[in-house]
């Protein structure tokens, strides 16, 4: 199966089990099919699909041999259709093709894929946990909180010999750890994945990896082994201070079973037991917020190899005999997905070097030590900025983030942590033992690994720098788990930052299972009265999550399924959806959302403004009413839809009671105030442009200048496009004044910003107290650089992008901008170019959708493709006068449409019901756990070296 699109025959490509492609151990009983679907020829479209699997790829060719024949379904569906076949047998690998028949009722193309099962039952399992025999250990100390050693002491260093008659014909590890791991076979490295397990409710579910480790053994001695450091298990984690056992557990454990396959049909399994054995190793400590220690005088060559000699090598213990919890890994996992190379290396000493990588990332660095005698020692600190030419390292609070490297006195030596990572742009080494050349030190880039499927771009570098600020954002901030932040003592799973972002982040990139996987742990997190937490996993804030922060747990599955099609996280979140929305209506009986159980944020990090929280909150308890009733329509609930509608129409009823005035004023008068209230339909019809003037005035007498927190800022762009003032929203996109996202970008900005003001010519930086400067929050509006400024979004009522609605909307100091979204069902494209008075369109509509185009001219007999009216080319069904402009509505293919430039689009928008993206925030008066911000700190800038 070739990926590559193109060709006029109807083609299904990029096959998926369960949102993946060829997933290795899956551990779903009736996982779900998917493919994209490709051809060059206009209206091309699927109407029918067959699905057969079977035990072999050649069996897929024999009809006897076949294990599941779906026979052919009328059907232009493609999306996550469910297995339906014999009932799955664990670690075995099932074969599956589809072949596709097209709009004329012919066939057309096949393609195949395959997925293996994991350890389906619990029976399965013949591993138990092992780690570190506490008996006969040194007392550990009691821990401090400016300790960075780890409490469980140093990594383990775990193995187990054994031997084969025979090479096998098939071989698979089921790994895991509580805390995070390196399996090791034979000397080798399993697999790429990092910081695995990953992080979960540990509690609730622990994911295990699977690694096809075939190739890697050999007839004879053979040895099974790991490093195991104490991750999020048993290392530092959030902002409290240091206990053992504060979160999962006080130290690590190694828990792995090896099923050995030989030609015969015999099997040997090896698994985790009391025999293994333990050592310590190069590694001396590992914590994801402090840094690592390695000292590479402790490496002992071959010690995952067979007939390591057994100095120093104790038996494990067994710590459970109890697997637990157990799930496949049902997404992408962590990895290193590109290298950065310096941008500039300065020498700041005889023995000290800053660094600087020119882009603000999240990973760690590999260093080539050369000429170190034994036991020389050097330090790496990581910095996302520079203060006086110097790392600025006061934002990190208490972490260390710190790796320091003991020579073992080889010519060369390369260290590279394994068990931590770093937010940075800027490292400072200090005590390199000698001339340190660029090609010596490189940053490693990681995150978990979702596919990468959008790209934008505009004639305008300053939001071109604007999308790469965001998409680098989100790289650093999807690790295992989407962060806040990646370089302080927090990274936690904030749920507003999570929901506000959803949308921009499903433009990026491919996140349907990252976000299925997530909500597991949103859903898992809510306690017995149906409040959801601030984060998930549940650490540090145990409290009940704020308005938009709770409300993450309605807004996510809702935007999976609209995203993605996936009906079953929505079926699966719908009992904790409505159990949030009552739990808001029982405390808040007269349904104005005042009576807060739990946190209130406001509109968080707003600038001088002060947006009511009644206002905000209760604008948020309609918007969750009103996805509710959509999702209960969705599952086919009519009653909870019923309910929901008319719950939604009460709480609006009272938002307009309570908040709006005659005149269209909503409480507070704050741009965020208005922003909801438009965005999420609370205003009568008739005071919507009064409410549209209320908002404009506010921006205008503020000289264009925005004053959002997290919770508004996604919606300004996108409500006032919507509400006739494209010009206002292209003026904030441009803005590079205080406070804007140009503004930081015009200081060296090359990530988004937590706070506007996180440095400002008139104040310095913020306080350190929490100032990061690698938070995805404020940069949503990627989501209208996708969905307006490009053109690419879907009808209100459409899932997954079936019927495209393409509104490029030239403005500001655009030339042109295009965009490209690999979706589930296809790649989807829309671009827009002015020359001399013409405004040229691209569009591209995978098969078996539809789009209409809102060309922004008002000569409907000017549009065209190529030479001829665009009315008579093939594959257009119509091209009518709208509003908006012109509208064009086509069938799938690829177009080029001009028109006579001129009356963009300035009409009522008719999408303000679709579920637009949302953001989150709050003001100073509730104490925020990470304390409160102060004064700036008047110190000089970033600004390069
Ligand atoms: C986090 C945010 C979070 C906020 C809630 C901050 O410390 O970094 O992203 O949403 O607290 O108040």
């Amino acid at each position: 199966m070739t990926d590559v699109p193109g060709g006029s025959v109807l083609r299904p490509y990029d096959l998926q089990t369960e949102q993946r492609r060829e997933p290795l151990g899956l551990d779903e009983p009736c996982p779900r099919l998917s493919w994209k679907l490709d051809c060059d020829r206009r209206g091309a479209a699927q109407s029918g699909y067959r699905i057969t699997a079977a035990a072999r790829p050649v069996d897929l060719d024999d009809p006897a041999r076949l294990l599941w024949d779906s026979g052919r379904r009328e059907s232009g569906e493609g999306l996550l259709v469910p297995w339906d076949g014999p009932v799955l047998q664990s670690a075995t690998r099932y074969h599956w093709r589809v072949e596709v028949w097209d709009e004329a009722g012919a066939p057309a193309a096949a393609a195949r894929s395959w997925f293996e099962t994991g350890l389906l039952y619990r029976a399965d399992w013949a591993a138990v946990w092992v780690g570190r025999d506490p008996v006969g250990q040194p007392p550990v100390d009691p821990p401090r909180d400016d300790d960075p050693a780890p409490p469980g002491g140093a990594p383990l260093f775990l193995r187990r010999e054994f031997d084969l008659a025979r090479r096998p014909v098939r071989a698979r590890l089921y790994a895991t750890a509580r805390g995070v791991y390196e399996p090791r076979l034979n000397g080798a490295r399993v697999g790429d994945a990092e910081l695995a397990p990953g992080w979960t409710e540990y509690h609730q579910r622990l994911q295990y990896q699977t690694y096809d480790v075939t190739e890697l053994l050999r007839e004879g001695a053979n040895v099974l082994g790991a490093v195991v450091a104490d991750g999020w298990w048993s290392g530092h984690v959030g902002f409290d201070p240091r206990r053992p056992a504060q979160h999962y557990g006080d130290a690590p454990a190694f828990l792995a079973q090896l099923v050995v396959d030989f030609a015969d049909g015999s099997r040997r399994l090896v698994a985790t037991d009391a025999s293994w054995t333990e050592e310590q190793g190069a590694t001396r400590s590992a914590d994801l917020l402090m840094g690592e220690h390695v000292d590479a005088r402790w490496h002992r060559p071959g010690w995952d190899t067979p007939g390591a000699a057994p100095d120093g090598v104790r038996r494990v213990a067994v710590l459970d005999p109890d697997p637990g919890p157990l799930v496949a890994e049902p997404d992408h996992p962590v990895r290193v997905t590109r290298e950065v190379p310096p941008v500039a290396v300065h020498q700041r000493g005889p023995h000290r070097f800053i660094v600087d990588f020119g882009q603000n990332l999240v990973g760690r660095v590999r260093l080539t030590v050369r000429g170190a005698a034994a036991g020389w020692q050097l330090a790496i600190r990581h910095a996302e900025i520079l203060g006086g030419g110097e790392l600025y390292r006061d934002n990190l609070r208490r972490a260390e983030a710190t790796d320091v490297y003991t020579a073992g006195g080889e010519p060369t030596e390369v260290f590279e942590p394994r068990f931590t990572y770093h937010g940075f742009r800027y490292i400072e080494i200090d005590n390199h033992p000698g001339d340190l050349a660029g090609t010596d030190v490189v940053a490693r880039v990681l995150h978990s690994d979702t596919p990468w499927t959008g790209h934008f771009e505009c004639s305008d570098p300053m939001v071109n720098q604007l999308q790469s600020n965001i998409s680098w954002g989100q790289r650093g901030n999807f690790v295992a788990v989407p962060t806040d932040c990646p370089q302080r003592d927090e990274r936690l799973g904030w749920l507003a930052d999570a929901q506000i972002f959803a949308p921009t982040a499903s433009r990026n990139a491919d996140v349907a299972a990252f976000f299925a996987r997530w909500m597991r742990d949103v859903v898992g997190g809510q306690d017995a009265g149906g409040a959801f937490r601030d984060v998930a996993p549940v650490v540090s804030i145990r409290r009940e999550a704020a308005p938009a922060w709770g409300d993450a747990g309605v807004i996510i599955p809702w935007h999976l399924w609209r995203t993605y099609g996936d009906r079953e996280v929505l079926r699966r979140s719908f009992d904790a959806m409505v159990a949030w929305v009552e739990h808001i209506r029982r405390h808040n009986p007269d349904l104005r959302w005042r009576h807060r159980t739990g946190n209130s944020y406001g509109d968080w990090l707003q600038v001088d403004a002060s947006t009511p929280r009644d206002v905000l909150s209760t604008a948020y308890f309609a918007r969750s009413a009103q996805l509710v009733a959509a999702a209960a329509e969705v599952l086919d609930r009519p009653a909870e839809a019923a309910r929901h509608r008319a719950l939604h129409a009460a709480i609006r009823a009272a938002f307009i009671d309570s908040y709006v005035a005659a005149d269209g004023t909503v409480e507070g008068g704050t741009q965020t105030g208005y922003l909801l209230a438009l965005a999420f339909g609370l205003l009568p019809p008739r005071l919507v442009p009064a409410a549209v003037r209320h908002l404009v005035a506010d921006i205008e007498g503020r000289g264009n200048r925005l004053s959002t927190g997290f919770v508004g800022v996604g919606l300004l762009c996108p409500v006032l496009a919507d509400h006739g003032r494209p010009d206002l929203a292209y003026a904030l996109l441009h803005q590079e004044e205080f406070p804007s996202w140009g503004y930081t970008i015009r200081h060296g900005a090359t990530t988004i910003w937590e706070r506007w003001d996180g440095w400002t010519e008139h104040g310095g930086f913020q306080s350190a107290a929490m100032n990061s400067f690698n938070h995805y929050s404020l940069g949503s509006v990627g989501d209208w650089l996708f969905g307006r400024v490009a053109g690419i979004d879907q009808a209100p009522g459409s899932v997954a992008y079936r019927e495209l609605l393409l509104r490029p909307l030239p403005g500001g100091r655009l030339r042109w901008a295009r965009a490209t979204q690999q979706t589930a069902r296809g790649t989807v494209a829309c671009g827009w170019s002015l020359a001399g008075d013409r405004i040229t369109v691209t569009a591209t509509v995978p098969p078996g959708c539809t789009a209409v185009v809102e060309l922004p001219t008002s000569d409907v007999d000017g549009v065209r493709e190529g030479d001829a009216p665009a009315g008579d080319r093939p594959g257009v069904l119509a091209v009518e006068p709208s509003p908006a402009g012109v509208t064009v509505r086509l069938t799938s293919g690829s177009y080029t449409l001009s028109a006579p430039a001129g009356a963009p689009a300035d009409g009522e928008s008719t999408n303000q019901l679709a579920p637009v993206p949302l953001p989150a925030g709050r003001h100073h008066e509730e104490a925020h756990p990470a304390g409160p911000a102060g004064p700036g700190d008047r110190s000089r800038p970033a600004g390069g070296l």
